[in-house]
This record gives C-alpha cells, sequence and structure tokens, in this order.
C-alpha cells in the first residue's frame, strides 16, 4: 500500500496585488519506514510543500494522502518540525515537550513517560525544568525533535533542522536523529540544502527546481550508503561519486 501520496499539486500565493506560483505539478509517493530528503534551491518550494503535507496550506490544485486519507482530515498523525525551532521561551523544557500533547488532549501519565525518556536519549535528561535559552543552539534543536516525536506521528518532516547549527553538532545530531528514527520505524522528509547530508540521511533524495518549484529528478541512494550511520556513510567510497550526480544537476538547475 502507497503511504504517503502526493498527486498533481500545484500551489500559487496570491495576494492583493500579487501570484506566485510556488509549485507546479509535484507528483511523488512515500513507502512506510522510507527516508525521503526534498532538496533544492533556496525558494523552490520545499517548505510550501512541507505545509501542503502536513495539511496547513490547502494545495491550489492536486490531493495529499497518507494512508488513502487526505491529509486535511487527519489529526495529529503527521509531525512538523517547523524552520525556526520555535520554543516558547517563556515555557520549561518539560512544558515546551508536553505542549503537542495537551493542545490535542492526549497527554496520559504514560505518553508523558514516553517524552521524558525520549528526551534522556537525547541526551537531555535533567533539563526539564530550564528553560530554552538557558540551552545552547544544538540543544534546543534536540527539545524540539522531543517536542515533535512525543505525539508519535506516523510521519515526520524536519524543514532544515540542523542548518543554524556548527558543522560537528549537525553531523552527531545526524547520527542521533537517524538513529532515532530507524529505532521506531518512522517514515520521514527532511528538507535541506546541503547535498551531503540528504545523501548520509536518505534513502531517496528528490531534487527541485525553481521558479515554479518542479520535481527535477529523483536519486536513489545506493544500498551500501542506505544501512551506515551518516557519519559513516560520508566517508565511504560510494558517496563521492552521488554527491557529483547531483552537484551537477544542481549546477544545471542554476544556470538556467
Ligand atoms: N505566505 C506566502 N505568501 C506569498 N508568497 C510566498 C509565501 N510563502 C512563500 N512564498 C513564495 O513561494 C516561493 C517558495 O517559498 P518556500 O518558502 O516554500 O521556499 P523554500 O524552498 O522553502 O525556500 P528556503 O530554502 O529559502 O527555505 C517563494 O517564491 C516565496 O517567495
Ligand atoms: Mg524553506
Amino acid at each position: 500500500m502507497v503511504f504517503l501520496k502526493i498527486d498533481g499539486i500545484h500551489h500559487t500565493y496570491f495576494t492583493k496585488n500579487s501570484a506566485t506560483t510556488a509549485l507546479s505539478d509535484i507528483s511523488l509517493e512515500v513507502r512506510e519506514g522510507e527516508f525521503v530528503s526534498f532538496l533544492g534551491p533556496s525558494g523552490c518550494g520545499k517548505t510550501t510543500l512541507l505545509s501542503i503535507i502536513a495539511g496547513l496550506i490547502r494545495p491550489t490544485e492536486g490531493t495529499v494522502s497518507l494512508e488513502n486519507q487526505p491529509v486535511h482530515k487527519l489529526n495529529n498523525q503527521i509531525g512538523y518540525m517547523l524552520q525556526q525551532d520555535y520554543l516558547f521561551p517563556w515555557k520549561s523544557i518539560k512544558e515546551n515537550i508536553l505542549l503537542g500533547l495537551k493542545i490535542s488532549n492526549s497527554l496520559t501519565e504514560e505518553k508523558e513517560q514516553y517524552a521524558f525518556n525520549l528526551l534522556e536519549q537525547m541526551g537531555l535528561g535533567g533539563f526539564e525544568t530550564q528553560y530554552p535559552s538557558q540551552l545552547s543552539g544544538g540543544m534546543r534543536q534536540r527539545v524540539a525533535l522531543v517536542r515533535t516525536l512525543a505525539t508519535e506521528p506516523k510521519l515526520l518532516m524536519l524543514d532544515e533542522p540542523f542548518s543554524a547549527l556548527d558543522f560537528q553538532t549537525k553531523l552527531k545530531l545526524e547520527d542521533l536523529v537517524s538513529d532515532t528514527l530507524k529505532t521506531f520505524g518512522k517514515t520521514a522528509i527532511l528538507v535541506t540544502h546541503d547535498i551531503g547530508e540528504a545523501i548520509a540521511m536518505s534513502d531517496r533524495i528528490f531534487l527541485f527546481s525553481p521558479r515554479p518549484g518542479r520535481l527535477h529528478k529523483t536519486f536513489e541512494v545506493p544500498e551500501q550508503l542506505k544501512n551506515l550511520a551518516p557519519f559513516q556513510a560520508r566517508n565511504h567510497e560510494a558517496y563521492p561519486e552521488l554527491f557529483q550526480s547531483i552537484w551537477k544537476e544542481l549546477e544545471n538547475i542554476e544556470a538556467k
């Protein structure tokens, strides 16, 4: 069965005196348990597409369904970690990670324990009573991730979760996120500008071209890389070849 089906999406943003077509003719499918990346230049519509998949924006044309249900009718089955971390500064780490559960009225003792376990796994046990301003950027990103995972979504979407981090923190978090998602068998979509990150984390990579955003090419990550942790994948001999071919395609796109 198809898990996530994106079919014939067009999207135009209308304002009083302008119309911007952000996406044109996007169709793709994601299998259950698969990890895919959306890669492409700034402005090609990646965030728009995630917001459509999350059911937050209704597309001008086309449909998105998760397990054959239209996404705008779903409740709480899609976890969306936004491009900025959006932790609430006046709430403690504990309040922040339980927020999604509270809003959806599904906070139970068991779910609270699950969220605390995730926090522990992310190396943040003991930080529950602290506030976001007391944490580093990488720690805040981990808290945001725990908050997203705490509602146990069927599909997880991450919009450039590592882009504001230093390289070392980013590499460590890539391994941690990849390991956590594999453990829970989650289906995930990662948005990134970083070719290396896309290769290291994904099973498949969808490359988008801008103005309007179209699906330019799909890359299958070689089997040898899929089963490695991201850090190891970056050091594997099969890595540079795929990097080069994606790099070339990106140059083609940008030369147009
Ligand atoms: N709310 C909005 N109203 C009008 N136009 C918008 C809106 N949001 C995005 N756009 C336009 O839609 C296009 C796609 O934007 P989007 O944010 O989806 O791109 P992106 O690929 O996520 O870019 P980045 O990599 O910089 O985050 C851009 O041309 C942008 O100006
Ligand atoms: Mg974006």
